[in-house]
């Protein structure tokens, strides 16, 4: 399959008519799928009520079939014809923050979405994107759009218009370049549909924000606890993974350091990933920089591209530095020990 590359200005701020997301727009109604930027990652997008759309997603991404879709839609009014219930904690939350990188749990309409989408679940996860590029493709498709992350399955999720298509060139009928997104990790997933909004996924809505809006918050403690069941379906695949082993060094940068001697006696040659602040004080085969210790949101940002551009480096094993899980930090972390298989080596591993 061709793979068209529709380039947007999304500096523009109303996108409304612009005959690249015409066309992009146009191909989500016929059916077909198309990758687009939002300001947490690149999307997957296909029709949500049209189940050999749906399954176009599955079969280009490779994603196992019991891991439901999220769905994005222009304005939250739309939700009322998608869903049964918005409990009162829902409402709060959408009415906080969208638009913007949360996806909501609710309790669905029966026979509206393709079973694909929700695979088979009786909820669904809703989200108003924030970004310009994708609020003008959902409000010229004009339908629901059903959309994970535009990678293929188990890799990193895209933040550029080249991500997506080192991944997917071939498999899907084309790419919005809106450049690179704005976040970085992907949309905070919560379930409102009890008294207390339940964080299944962390993300840049971090679980401070929601506490201070609703009070009380609690974090599916299989985030916590590997031998818990997730309550996200997608939170229980190993994701993310650079192609080199990844292992995370929990405790000060003299430790990491420590630990690329050890290996490098060991005959294997280290890349080591690390904020700027660090990076000066590190010696190693192959380093990269991930944002700044001063700001978070900036190694959230740049994170998966330097996953990718980790698969470059001529190394035999990749180390990384961990951050503290505040604020954003919770999100970071999740998703680095996700890429690390969670191996993860502290003081103690030294010694042996
Ligand atoms: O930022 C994002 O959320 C991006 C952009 C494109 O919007 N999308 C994204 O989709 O990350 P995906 O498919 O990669 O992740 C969706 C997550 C999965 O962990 C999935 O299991 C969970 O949301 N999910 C979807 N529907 C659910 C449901 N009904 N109940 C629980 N978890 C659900
Ligand atoms: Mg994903």
């Amino acid at each position: 399959m061709g793979t068209s590359l529709w380039i947007v200005d999304s500096s523009v701020d109303d996108l409304w008519g612009n005959p690249q997301i015409k066309d992009a727009a146009h191909q989500i109604r016929k059916g077909e799928v198309v990758a687009f930027p939002t300001e947490t990652v690149y999307g997957l997008g296909a029709n949500a009520l049209d189940s050999t759309a749906v399954k176009k997603i599955f079969e280009a991404k490779g994603r196992p079939s019991d891991n439901p879709l999220i769905v994005h839609i222009a304005e939250k009014d739309q939700l009322r014809e998608l869903v049964d219930e918005v409990t009162p904690v829902g409402e709060k939350l959408m009415n906080a923050f969208w638009p913007g990188p949360l996806s909501l749990i609710f309790k669905k309409k029966e026979g509206v979405f393709s079973e694909l989408v929700t695979a088979g679940l009786d909820t669904v996860a809703i989200r108003v994107p924030e970004h310009p590029v994708a609020i003008a493709l959902l409000k010229e498709a004009d339908v629901p759009v059903a959309a994970p992350s535009a990678n293929r399955s188990g890799r990193p999720s895209p933040t550029t218009a080249k991500h997506v298509l080192d991944d997917l060139h071939g498999r899907i009928k084309g790419v919005v370049d809106g450049g690179e997104t704005g976040y970085g990790l992907e949309s905070t997933v919560v379930d409102c549909t009890g008294d207390i909004p339940i964080i299944l996924r962390p993300g840049s809505i971090t679980a401070e924000d929601i506490r201070e809006l609703i009070g009380e918050v609690l974090v599916d403690p299989a985030l916590k606890d590997e031998k818990e069941a997730p309550k996200s379906p997608g939170m229980k695949y190993r994701h993310y993974a650079p192609e080199h082993p990844l292992f995370l060094v929990e405790g000060p940068i003299q430790l990491l350091q420590e630990f690329v001697d050890r290996f490098n006696q060991e005959g294997k040659r280290v890349g080591v990933l690390s904020t700027q602040e660090n990076h000066q004080n590190i010696t190693a085969d192959a380093t990269i920089v991930i944002g700044s210790e001063e700001e978070l949101s900036s190694v959230a940002h740049s994170l998966y591209d330097t996953l990718r551009k980790s698969d470059q480096l001529n190394v035999d094993i990749l180390l990384s530095q961990t951050f503290p899980e505040k604020g954003v930090g919770q999100a970071i972390m999740n998703r680095l020990r996700k890429a690390a298989g969670n191996q993860v080596l502290t003081e103690e591993n030294l010694k042996k």
